[in-house]
């Protein structure tokens, strides 16, 4: 049976090691979305160049490039038009988005933080973990909505804080997991098991 696939992009900033993982699991025959763009806020951002070697669209809108949010948010929200984007995963993308594109995406907007949220919300989150001693961390798939690293939980993974960790230790346990749970989390989605249901994501 073929399965009618939603059109995705996915937005970065740097590394893009979620978004290989995303395109990679997006090459299953079954998979129920394809990876069609993506786009960058940073030109430098050593994601596109693994994203052109798959054969996919890049797109550069550089926020330095445009006068303020709304102007960036517009042309950013035009890239993904033009392409027909159904789906968006922020992977690693380093801007806050303006409430009016946040709503105009609501429900097929994804992105993953690196805490199991509510804890840790912001930047430095295997640093705070550290800090705080607490026994387990990980990390979130959730909708985006205007309060930032909140929003309906599609999914999370735990990792145990074992004795000598280290940030990069730390970090590089979470990252693994977060390779598994962000084409998980999007297969959800793109599927149609999953729908918000007030604050939550219940399943369909
Ligand atoms: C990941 O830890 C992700 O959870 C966070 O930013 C990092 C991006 O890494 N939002 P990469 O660019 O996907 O390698």
């Amino acid at each position: 049976m073929t399965v009618t696939k939603k059109r995705v992009a996915i937005l970065i900033s740097g590394r893009g090691s979620n978004m290989a993982a995303l395109i990679k699991a997006a090459k299953a025959k079954n998979f129920p979305a394809e990876i069609l763009l993506v786009v960058s806020n940073r030109p430098e951002a050593q994601g596109l160049a693994l994203a052109q070697a798959e054969g996919i669209t890049t797109a550069v809108v550089d926020h330095k490039t445009f006068a303020d949010r709304e102007e960036f948010d517009g042309a950013l929200h035009r890239t993904l038009m033009d392409a027909n984007i159904e789906l968006i995963c922020l992977a690693g993308f380093m801007r806050v988005l303006t409430d009016d594109l946040v709503e105009r995406w609501r429900g097929r907007m994804l992105n993953i933080h690196p805490s199991l949220l509510p804890a840790f919300k912001g930047t430095n989150t295997h640093h705070q973990a550290l800090l705080a001693g607490v026994a387990s961390h990980g990390a979130t798939v959730h909708f985006v909505v205007p309060e930032l690293d909140s929003g309906p939980i599609v999914m999370q993974t735990e990792v145990p804080v074992l004795p000598g960790d280290t940030e990069e230790k730390l970090s590089a346990r979470v990252l693994k997991e977060e390779h598994k749970i962000y084409p998980a989390a999007l297969k959800l989605l793109a599927s149609g098991k999953i729908r918000i249901e007030g604050d939550r994501v219940v399943a369909v």
